[in-house]
Formats: structure tokens, sequence, C-alpha cells
């Protein structure tokens, strides 16, 4: 633990949790926290069955946090049928961690498109070639897979395939949680009121 961080005080936090959050990443950034952007995503499906992994936060706005995935996956499966949500990042050097949770939403084509658009080729091929999360015989296989769509595109542009793009997590609550010492931790949560307002308060670690 970081002894010369200041405890957290609900006073010192921005009534707004997504500006908190991008102050807490650009701290995470700027002691070089490795891959601050890397989340576990967890998503159920219509029976309640949870499931867990890590996605990257590839943008966030001021309405949640964006990733990019393939539709047809198993989140991409959960998210259809059940669109509730949480994400938690664990920023060790820093002792910190941000517990999200909310529902998701499926950005535009458009918004898949120009993200899709900025990735290096070979990502754009391994998303067309990728049956992510479905059986494949070998390692061969993917290798075969990834061939024929780079001869199928040699010379021209890659489109975006349907099966791939982004979400959105539109929070509802967002938890603050830093290490404290004699394990007294901060918690400070954020959630919507009735009338679309953040409440913050503290909980007991
Ligand atoms: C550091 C790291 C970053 C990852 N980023 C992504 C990502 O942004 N999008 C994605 O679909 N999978 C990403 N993955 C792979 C996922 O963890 C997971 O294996 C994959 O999405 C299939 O998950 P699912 O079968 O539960 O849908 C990442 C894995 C790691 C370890």
């Amino acid at each position: 633990m970081d002894s010369s961080r200041p405890p957290l005080e609900l006073g010192c936090m921005d009534p707004d949790p997504l500006r908190q959050f991008s102050l807490w990443l650009r701290q995470a950034e700027a002691e070089d926290v490795p891959m601050p952007i890397a989340m576990t995503l967890a998503t159920a499906d219509d029976q309640g069955r949870v499931s867990a992994r890590i996605v990257l936060l590839r943008d966030l706005d001021p309405y949640g946090f964006l990733f990019y995935t393939n539709y047809e996956s198993r989140k991409g499966r959960d998210l259809t049928v059940n669109s509730s949500a949480a994400l938690v990042f664990h920023w060790l050097p820093l002792a910190r961690q941000i517990r999200i949770e909310g529902s998701v939403e499926t950005l535009s084509a458009a918004e898949s498109d120009c993200y899709f658009s900025s990735r290096p080729r070979g990502n754009q091929l391994a998303a067309h070639a990728s049956p992510q999360s479905r059986p494949v015989t070998d390692r061969h296989e993917l290798e075969k897979r990834f061939e024929d769509v780079e001869h199928q595109y040699y010379g021209k542009e890659v489109p975006r395939p349907s099966h791939w793009g982004g979400y959105r997590v539109v929070p509802e609550m967002i938890e603050f949680w830093q290490e404290g010492e004699h394990r007294l931790h901060d918690r400070l949560r954020y959630r919507r009121d009735g009338h679309g307002n953040w409440l913050l308060e503290r909980l007991g670690p």
C-alpha cells in the first residue's frame, strides 16, 4: 500500500463518478500501472449463470464504459438475453479497486465502424477469422481461417464483420475502493437516486 496517499473523503470526490473514474485512470497511467484499462467483465445468461473475463476499456464517454468484442461470443450471447453487467478494475500499485454495475447497450454501427477502422489490419482480419467462444479443431484450423480471410481481402480494405462491434456499460453504481490502514479501507459508492442524480455514500469495508 502507498501510505503517502491520503484516505478518501466524500467531499473530495467529483460529483460525477465518470469524471472521478477518469481522474483515477489518469493517476494509474501516470504511475505506470500495468495495463490499467484491463477490466473484468461479468455477464449472466437467461438462467442467471454468471461468467467473467478480462476485456479492455477502449473509451470512456459521459454515458459509460466502452469495449469491443464478438457479438456471437459467450458474453455477446449473454448480453443479448440479459443486459446487466458488472466491471471490476484492480490497480495493485495504487491499492485501488473500482466496481461498476449497470446495463449494457450496443454501440451504433457507425461507432463500431469508426473504431474497427482504427485497428491494425491483423486485428481486423482476426475479427473475421475467429469464431470467438466456439470450439475449433486445432490451432491449424484457426491459422487456416486467418489465411483464407487474408487472401479474401488481399489489396482491399477490411470491412467490419457484422458480428463484431462495441458495447457501452451504462453505470447505475460505481464504487471506489482504496486500501486503508488497519484494513479500514475506504469504500465510496455512487448510485443513482430515483431522479437520475448521483448519490454518494461511504460503505463499511
Ligand atoms: C488482457 C486481456 C485483454 C482482453 N481484451 C479483450 C477485448 O477487449 N475484447 C474481447 O472480446 N476479448 C478480450 N480478451 C479475451 C477475453 O478475456 C475472452 O477470452 C474472450 O473475449 C472470450 O470471452 P467469452 O467466451 O466469455 O465471450 C482479453 C483478454 C485479456 C487477458
